[in-house]
């Protein structure tokens, strides 16, 4: 293909990432946008494709495969799985790169073909791609349950990723200075070794952040990869992801009130997870019936989802009670806290699923800012972005965290199933407040509760 025109293909195609991202912004044209990321995707592949002296029949089998497996997967997985699904595609995208790079860097045969900056760049490469492979692999296994959730630590832990760092760094060096395949290959198998190193200390709970920064390691990858194999919509692509999830590793740390370095090192989760709940104070257990004449009565219903909704695959009982109270006249919204649930826009993506429109979504400050006027808040199996103590209690240890002020409400409703934390692993006074009622349920059960009380009320 002329050179020229194969350059203002691969322009266009960068274009429709950059369009499609700007679209994903909003739930709104977020599925316009997939669609024309995924469009310019295509086009990229197709120019590579004919571009390149390539066997077509092997081609076309892998993308046959790969799409099939990959089709399957989106299909079955579960809403509360999608977390370990983008873990894996990460990893995956990895060891794409560091393969790619690998196959590039075995045609030199020990052979010093490669100009300096093409050798460095290819150490970056396969030193990225494969810790984000087994870092990946391991986020997967904790998430999944195959692995525990708790951080893992040793003594001298630290000392040991630095001496795996340091290693990476001789042979690196090595590399570049012979291109010989042994040290390029050490560098790959220490590369693995330090992915899973890293990534066990840290908790399941915090994964999420780990993706999204693994996410920006495999963009980082590809884009050293494009760089060595001189595709620039391979370039571009890697940056856009690269750069991506780091905004979105930093947006989640931010609305943790936490910094990267404390997820990446800090291991938390490994005492709270042992220290389970700490009552003080007496608790107001209610009934469905009782909340659902509550509901009934109010002029305006804020819901705060939480993880709990999302295990219960609660949404559309929900939707369900929402639809009778404003039937009845009942304004309802929805208050989203940027890291309610397990994943960024978990919420979102899960109340869209129920037919929630939009406008009815509300961010942390337009909720806050309605919560004084609001009757009754339905906390459905949310806990610590509602918890009073990060706002309170200097002492605690989510101090600082953002979060949706229940209590300025009028009623505050609890949906959940015990008194037990939520992922920090901390106590939280709202339950024990004058002003709250626990109903002690499954968020499900307690919904399609709500839905047979109200039709009496
Ligand atoms: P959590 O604080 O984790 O609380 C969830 C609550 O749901 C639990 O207390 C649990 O109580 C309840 N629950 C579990 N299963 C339930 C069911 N079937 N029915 C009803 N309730 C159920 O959740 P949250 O308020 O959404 O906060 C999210 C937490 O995750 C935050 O600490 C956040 O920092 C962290 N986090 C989030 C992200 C993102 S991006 N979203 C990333 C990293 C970390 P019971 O066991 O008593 O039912």
């Amino acid at each position: 293909m002329n050179v020229n025109l194969e350059a203002l293909l691969y322009l266009v195609a960068a274009v429709a990432f950059i369009i499609g991202l700007k679209r994903l912004g909003s739930p709104r044209t977020a599925r316009n946008g997939n669609m024309i990321s995924g469009g310019g995707m295509a086009l990229a592949i197709v120019v590579t494709l004919i571009d390149n002296e390539v066997s077509w029949a092997v081609l076309v089998a892998g993308a046959v495969v790969g799409s099939l497996i990959g089709a399957v997967l989106a299909m079955r997985v579960k809403m509360t799985a999608m977390p370990q699904m983008v873990a894996a595609f990460n990893g995956f995208g990895g060891l794409a790169s560091a393969l790619v790079v690998g196959a590039e860097f075995l045609r030199g045969d020990g052979e010093a073909i490669f100009p300096v900056e093409v050798i460095l760049t290819m150490i970056l490469s396969v030193f990225i791609g494969a810790v984000t492979f087994t870092g990946s692999m391991i986020a997967y296994a904790k998430l999944q349950g195959l692995l525990s959730g708790s951080p893992i630590t040793y003594p001298g832990q630290k000392v040991a990723n630095a001496a795996l760092f340091a290693g990476i760094l001789g042979f690196g060096v090595w590399t570049q200075a012979t291109q010989q395949s042994l040290p390029f290959v050490i560098v790959a198998v220490i590369s693995l070794i330090l992915g899973v190193a890293m990534v066990i200390p840290i908790g399941g709970a915090d994964m999420p952040v780990v993706i999204a920064l693994l996410n920006s390691l495999s963009g980082m990858a590809a884009a050293a990869t494009g760089f060595v194999i001189d595709n620039s919509a391979l370039v571009i692509a890697g940056a856009l992801v690269g750069a991506s999830g780091i905004i979105l590793s930093a947006l989640m740390c931010e609305a943790m009130n936490r910094s990267l370095t404390n997820v990446l090192f800090g291991a938390f989760g490994a005492v709270s997870e042992q220290s389970g709940p700490t009552v003080h104070g007496d608790v107001r257990s209610t009934t469905a019936d009782d909340v659902a004449i509550a509901l009934a009565y109010a002029n305006r219903v804020v819901v705060v989802p939480g993880y709990g909704l999302a295990v219960a695959q609660a949404q559309h009982a929900l939707r369900e009670v929402a639809s009778i109270l404003e039937r009845r006249g009942v304004e309802v919204r929805y208050g989203i806290h940027p890291v309610a649930g397990r994943m960024p826009g978990h919420m979102n993506v899960l109340l869209a699923e129920a037919d929630v429109p939009y406008d009815y979504l509300l961010d942390l400050d337009q909720t806050n800012a309605m919560l004084p006027r609001t009757d009754v808040v339905l906390v459905l199996g949310a806990n610590d972005v509602v918890n009073p103590a990060a706002r309170d209690d200097s002492g605690s240890p989510i101090y600082g965290m953002p979060i949706l002020e229940v209590d300025h409400a009028r009623t505050v409703v609890v949906v959940k199933r015990s008194l037990s934390p939520g992922f920090a692993g901390i106590d939280n006074p709202l339950f024990y407040k004058d002003g709250t009622m626990m109903l002690f349920a499954d968020a499900k059960k307690a919904l399609n509760d709500l839905v047979a009380a109200l039709d009496l009320v």
